[in-house]
């Protein structure tokens, strides 16, 4: 199989939170690390959607857009992940397919926490590169290059030193479209072979949506048009899930679903004045515990 290059859907999202910090639920929602992990170049649009002013040229127009949307996304899905972490407060924290999640250097409450941030290898150098020498503020952080397609995670796993004799909270954010059933099968199965009593599995997933997919592509096409930078691109959609399933497929490897809920839901607690409904009513966040 060919090497992977860095994702860009990370610099995507990097870039929504960067967006959203100090202007989107403030109070619930913060990540002031965002905007120092993106080069120069990525937070030019960053500042473009900060300002408001929506840009007149197509091209620049429709990358607006692009971000607008997966800020509101972004803000939704980490305060209900925050939310959970805190809730939960255990000892060790793996990151599934991190990106540029910067918890570890931003969240005080990991005080305490062995973090454990996999990805596939490019998106963890890249990232790496990006952080220098930044401290983290959790007790330690250790990174570990694995491929969900090819390489085993508990082996990786064990070897950076996760312990499975004590709880972890797992992190599965804005990871399952990009993966196939049976690699999300083949990971839920592996993080339920290494969850100790206490554990907890907090993923987002989508679930299956004509006009969720119809939107994806057409964005993707305009940005083409547009002559734009498509961070989709090398990073197709290949798996949605109705929550019934989802629910199944973690009850079986022993996480029985505490909430599952859609992300419109989340976003109207939070007082957010939302733009577009649809991408955020086929997304959920689900937290799903382990006795
Ligand atoms: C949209 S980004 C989300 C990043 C991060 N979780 C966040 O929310 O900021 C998708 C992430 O999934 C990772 N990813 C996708 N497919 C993967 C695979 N087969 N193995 C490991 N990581 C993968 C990418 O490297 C990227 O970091």
């Amino acid at each position: 199989m060919a090497e992977r290059k860095a994702s860009r859907t990370a610099v995507l999202v990097c870039q929504g939170r960067a967006v959203a910090d100090g202007r989107l639920a403030v109070g619930r929602f913060a990540d002031p690390v965002a905007i120092e992990l993106l080069t120069a170049a990525e937070q030019e649009p960053v500042g473009r959607v900060r300002s408001g002013v929506r840009p007149k040229p197509f091209g620049e127009r429709m990358e607006y857009e692009l971000l607008t949307g997966t800020t509101e996304v972004l803000v939704v899905r980490t305060v209900a992940i925050d939310d959970a972490v805190r809730e939960r407060g255990n000892p060790q924290l793996v990151i599934l397919g991190a990106g540029l999640d910067a918890r570890a250097w931003r969240m005080a409450e990991l005080a305490e926490v062995d973090v454990f941030e996999v990805d596939q290898p490019a998106s963890q150098q890249e990232k790496r590169e990006r952080l220098g020498e930044r401290t983290a503020l959790a007790a330690s952080v250790r990174f570990v290059p694995v491929d969900f397609a090819r390489d085993s995670l508990g082996a990786a796993l064990a070897e950076a030193g996760h312990d499975e004799t004590r709880p972890t909270t797992w992190i599965w954010e804005g990871v399952v479209p990009y993966l196939t059933p049976e690699q999300v099968e083949a990971t839920v199965e592996m993080v339920g072979k290494h969850s100790a009593p206490g554990s907890r599995l907090i993923l987002t997933y989508p679930v299956p949506s004509r006009v969720y997919s119809i939107g994806r592509k057409t964005v993707q096409v305009l940005l083409n048009l547009a002559g734009r930078n498509n961070p989709m691109a090398g990073e197709p959609n290949r798996s949605s899930w109705p929550p019934e399933r989802m629910r199944k497929l973690l009850g079986a490897r022993g996480f029985d679903v505490t909430t599952d809920v859609d992300q419109l839901s989340i976003a109207r607690g939070l007082d957010l004045a939302i733009e577009r409904d649809s991408f955020l009513a086929s997304s959920r966040v689900t937290v799903a515990d382990r006795q």
